[in-house]
This record gives structure tokens, sequence and C-alpha cells, in this order.
């Protein structure tokens, strides 16, 4: 059920409500800001109680890390220790939506509970004008997860963080949808072999085009390496069933491409997959009707941004 739209969001536009929103930052609190993939939830990554917050917010697993904001490279530096694959990859993707897994530089101010207690920290530049203004404004890394509760769909528009979390954050900043709509491709970054942990908004074609080959973790080892990765996650309230030509009785329909009836909710009826993510989790959340039995999605190809689609609607559609 949707809830009353809030007076807690704010349109990113006017200054002071960036202003408004570092204050609370350096007080502890918690804010909702828009980035290039979803909205995220931040807190000052550097306060241990402020970071227990987003747990306690989001109903998170302490096991599963968070990632870190920075508005540039030279604050970052101070925190993890780069590499040359990582300096490469901070060229060529830097604001953008890649995540990179690095060693914690001995006296790193992130607070451990933020990487779960790991030695490594997963860091990450965005590419949003209001998420940059609001890291460099604050002077302080900003640890930042999806900010809607854990397990459910991704927000990708600032009201979708209010349906999602409520009266639990106090400032939601309104940046409109956000662009990419999945999230950050993560790469673990901290052996000889760098190894892709989450498929995301940048393509692996891209990311090997500049360091060459990158291992796909398996399961098992992934787990360990990335407790985030849970089986069942970005899951709307209703069953998913994946690869359908047709709904069933009762059941909801997302199409992709053009084969699709026009009067079908379609995550890109000219089958680009740029305009399926972002479309993604607006739709899921669209569909998530009690009236419906389930949603039943077309097969989306697995090929560049649709690798990173396949893997939210995989883990969509796991059950319970
Ligand atoms: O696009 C994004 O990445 C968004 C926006 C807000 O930046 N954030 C996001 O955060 O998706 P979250 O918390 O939903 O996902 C973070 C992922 C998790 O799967 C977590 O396990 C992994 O990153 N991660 C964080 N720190 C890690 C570490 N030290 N080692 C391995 N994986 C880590
Ligand atoms: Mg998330």
């Amino acid at each position: 059920m949707k809830k009353k739209q809030s007076n807690k969001i704010l349109n990113c536009t006017g200054k002071n409500h960036i202003a408004k929103a570092v204050k609370l930052i350096k007080a502890g609190g918690l804010v909702a800001f828009p980035t290039e993939t979803v909205y995220g939830l931040g807190a000052d990554a550097t306060n241990d109680e402020a970071v227990a917050c987003i747990f306690d917010v989001k109903k998170r697993p302490y096991f599963n890390p968070l990632i870190i904001h920075f508005s540039n490279l030279s604050s970052l530096a101070a925190t993890v220790e780069l590499n040359r694959l990582a300096e490469k990859l901070a060229l060529a993707f830097w604001p953008g939506a890649l995540t990179m897994i690095l060693p914690r530089k001995n006296n790193c101010p992130v607070s451990l509970l933020a990487s779960a207690g790991l030695e490594t920290l997963a860091v990450r530049i965005p590419n949003h004008k209001t998420a940059n203004a609001l890291i460099s404004a604050a002077m302080t890394p900003i640890a930042a997860p999806s900010a809607n509760c854990s397990g459910e769909v991704s927000p990708s528009r600032a009201e979708h963080v209010w349906q999602s979390l409520g009266d639990k954050v106090e400032i939601i900043l309104d940046g409109g949808p956000c662009k990419v709509g999945v999230e950050s491709t993560v790469i673990d970054l901290t052996s000889s072999n760098p190894t892709l942990l989450r498929p995301g908004g940048i393509v692996l074609d891209d990311i090997e085009k500049i360091i060459g080959p990158v291992s796909l973790s398996d399961g098992s080892k992934n787990k360990i390496r990335s407790p985030g990765m849970l089986d069942r996650h970005y899951a709307p309230s209703i069953p998913l069933r994946l690869n359908a030509n047709k709904a069933r009785p009762g059941e909801a329909f997302l199409a992709f491409g053009s084969r699709a009836n026009s009067h079908h909710v379609n995550l890109s009826h000219r089958g680009d997959l740029k305009e399926a993510a972002t479309n993604l989790f607006a739709m899921l959340r669209m569909l998530d009707q009690p009236n419906f039995k389930g949603i039943a999605v077309m097969k989306v190809p697995s090929v560049g941004l649709g690798v990173a689609i396949n893997d939210r609607l995989k883990r969509a559609a796991t059950p319970l």
C-alpha cells in the first residue's frame, strides 16, 4: 500500500536543503540521497553510532558490509590502499557505477562496523551532482547502502525511499529518477586476481577492456568474501516467475521488447537494456500489488547490462 507523500522529501535543487542534510549527517543522523544507480541511505562513515543506525533502520544483518562513498580520489586514498588496477579503473569509470573492494589503510578512519569487521573496504565515487555536493560539504566519507529495507526491491526514486522506510529517515533528498537504475558493479581488487562480486551498472566487458580478464566469484567463496550477496534479495512481496511468455490467470506481466503486447508494462519496448535497467525497480514496485498472485517476467537477454538485470531478477525470484 502506498503511504502518503512526506514533507521529508526535499527537492535537492535548493542549496539550503543540502546544508540541512549536511548538518544532520554531522550530528550522526541519516539522510537518503540520490545517486546515478539507486538512492542511498547515508551516514557519516567514521561515526560508529550513525553507522549502527543504518543497520537498524534497514534491518540489515551486521555481517553485510556497506559501501563507502567519496566525492574525490584524494579523500578516498586516505582510507584504502590503491593498487595499479584500481588506479586504472578509477581513471576509466569514476565518478560512476563501480565499487572497488580494497585493503583498509592502517589508520583508516572508517568505522569497522561499516565493513563488518573485514580488513577490506568497498569504496565508490558516485556520478551524481547531489551526492557529490552532500559528500564534499559533509567533509567525511558517507556509508550508504540502498535506501530500502533489507531484501526488498531497491529504490530508484525518492518516493520509493519513503514507501520503504517512511518516518525512519529524517531527510530524503529528491533528485528524480536514477539514471542507471541498478546498483554499482562490485569488483574485488584485493588480490592479483580481480574478481566480480556483483554485476551492476558498469558492464564487465568494459572493465576487462581496461584491466584484462576478471574472474567470476563462485557461489561458496562469494558468500564469505561478500556476505551481502544473499540468494533472495531485491524481492517484491509476491512471487516472481521468470522467462515467461505470457501471464497466467491472476498474474501481472512485465514485458521486454517489441514482441510484447503494447498495453503491457514493458521494461523497454525497443529492447534497450539501458532503458530496462532504469525502469526495473520502479516497474517491479508498481506491479507488486496484493491483487496479483505474482509477477511473470519476460526473458531479458544476458548481455551487457542484461547481466545485472538478470542477477536482480533471479534473486528476486528466489523463494523465502
Ligand atoms: O549502487 C550502489 O552500489 C548503491 C548506491 C547507494 O551506491 N549501494 C548499494 O549498497 O548497493 P548495498 O549495501 O545495497 O550493497 C553493497 C554490496 C553488498 O553486496 C556488500 O556485501 C558488498 O557491497 N560489500 C561491501 N563491503 C564489502 C567488502 N568489504 N567485501 C566484499 N563485499 C562488500
Ligand atoms: Mg541493497
